[in-house]
């Protein structure tokens, strides 16, 4: 045999029997949580990817075993990169592991990942990070690459993002190589933003503040994937889109004025949320912070969002945007709560403000230590990202610079 045909021969044999593929792997892989609840089940997973070899149908084969054979058919779409596919599990059980692989024979498969779905008691992880941008010292997103893998050594269950995913949201490449780049944490759990201003359009005209398509083609997120929320164990996760603040101000167009459906949208969910007894706490995230310091602090923006907040119990309200980290006094019925050191702090006090700005994008200033509210603040200039560990009667927050320094801690109980 001739050493060419050989050598296709050997990897044809290699091939058959599952060691390597022909084609590049399913890229971009990431799961998000749905908002439809199975009463009694866990919140349905999405797993969405890329594929380079549009050769048909894809799959996810998941199961509760390393080997996993329980097969569903992907949905095809695409984004201005290439195709996209993504594929719902439901009906997952509570407190279990589950394995899975997306691709397909003619396509390539996946390596094997494995998520957990929510806990049936006892706690679960939550990732904050905010400000991934790739803009200054953060080409390609080397800085957040390195912030990630101290986040991905705590096994959160899912990450929240505080929005400006990416430093300009009309390049693809951008959200490819963002998506790349945290693969390894979002194909094990999921990855749940919401927009920042550098994800979407800055230019004035009809699609001022509109995300791209790239953002909605990729990312497969609850409800109208801007505004949106889902359950988690016994928390309810409300996420806001803050839009382009600073300025929609002066054209009159800050997002959430009272009397706008999304206002009302916010008013029913947090009412829902509040009435619910099957829920222990309510979170709401955001990118614009409702109170900063300098360019970032945009009035219109605490105006039309604090008073709706202040109605309502919510217990947690994260941000970024600046690239900080503040933790602010806590707001009960629009009163600041009086100057505490106590690192445990209780809910019935009102709302917990936090800023938590940089996984990568350049941090530029300490935080406003001049700001009324702020609580605590570090002097120094850092990347940074935060730990809950949720359970029913408390939140363990915890913050860590990117050598997984502790800067600040504190509990939240009810
Ligand atoms: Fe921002």
């Amino acid at each position: 045999m001739h050493i060419r045909n050989y050598l296709r021969f050997v990897l044809s044999v290699f091939v058959a029997a599952g060691h390597v593929s022909l084609y590049p792997q399913p890229s971009l892989i990431h799961l998000s949580i749905g908002s439809d609840l199975t009463k009694g089940k866990s919140a349905p997973i999405t797993v969405t990817w890329s594929s380079e070899n549009i050769t048909g149908m894809q799959n996810v084969v998941f199961g509760q075993k390393p080997h996993p054979s329980k097969s569903v058919k992907a949905r095809e779409t695409g984004y201005s990169g290439g195709a996209v596919y993504s594929a719902e599990l439901n009906g997952l059980r509570r407190g279990r592991t589950y394995f899975y692989k997306c691709g397909s024979d003619a396509a390539g498969w996946s390596r094997i990942y494995s998520f957990s779905t929510e806990p049936l008691k006892g706690s679960f992880t939550v990732a904050v990070i905010g400000d991934t941008q790739d803009n200054t010292n953060n080409e390609n997103f080397v800085k957040s690459a390195g912030v990630l893998s101290a986040v991905r050594q705590h096994k959160p269950d899912l990450t929240l993002h505080m929005g400006d995913i990416v430093n300009d949201g009309s390049m693809t490449s951008s959200w490819e190589n963002y998506l790349k780049m945290s693969q390894d944490i979002n194909a094990e759990s999921p990855l749940m933003p919401v927009l920042g201003n550098h994800d979407v359009n800055n230019v004035k005209g009809d699609n001022f503040q509109m995300p791209f398509d790239d953002f909605h083609d990729l990312f497969n997120l609850p409800g109208d994937e801007v505004n949106y929320s889902f359950t988690y164990g016994k928390v309810r996760f409300i996420g806001i889109f803050s839009g382009y603040a600073q300025a929609a101000e002066p054209l009159g167009e800050v997002k959430f004025k009272p009397g706008s459906p999304e206002y009302a949208w916010l008013d029913t969910e947090l009412t829902r949320a509040e009435n619910d007894r099957g829920i222990d706490w309510i979170i709401v995230w955001m990118h614009y912070p409702v109170n900063s310091f300098g360019w970032s602090n945009v009035k219109g923006w605490g105006d039309n969002i604090l008073p709706l907040l202040n109605n309502h119990s919510v217990d947690l309200c994260l941000a970024g945007h600046r690239h900080v980290y503040e933790r602010h006094l806590q707001v009960k019925n629009g009163k600041v709560a009086e100057k505490d050191t106590t690192k445990s702090l209780s809910a019935s006090e009102g709302t917990l403000f936090i800023t938590n700005g940089t996984a990568g994008g350049n941090p530029t200033n300490p935080g406003g230590k001049e700001i009324s509210t702020v609580a605590y603040t570090p002097d120094r200039i850092m990347y940074s990202y935060a730990i809950m560990v949720i359970d029913r009667g408390s939140i363990a927050f915890k913050v860590f610079d990117e050598d997984n320094n502790t800067i600040d801690h504190f509990v939240l109980t009810k």
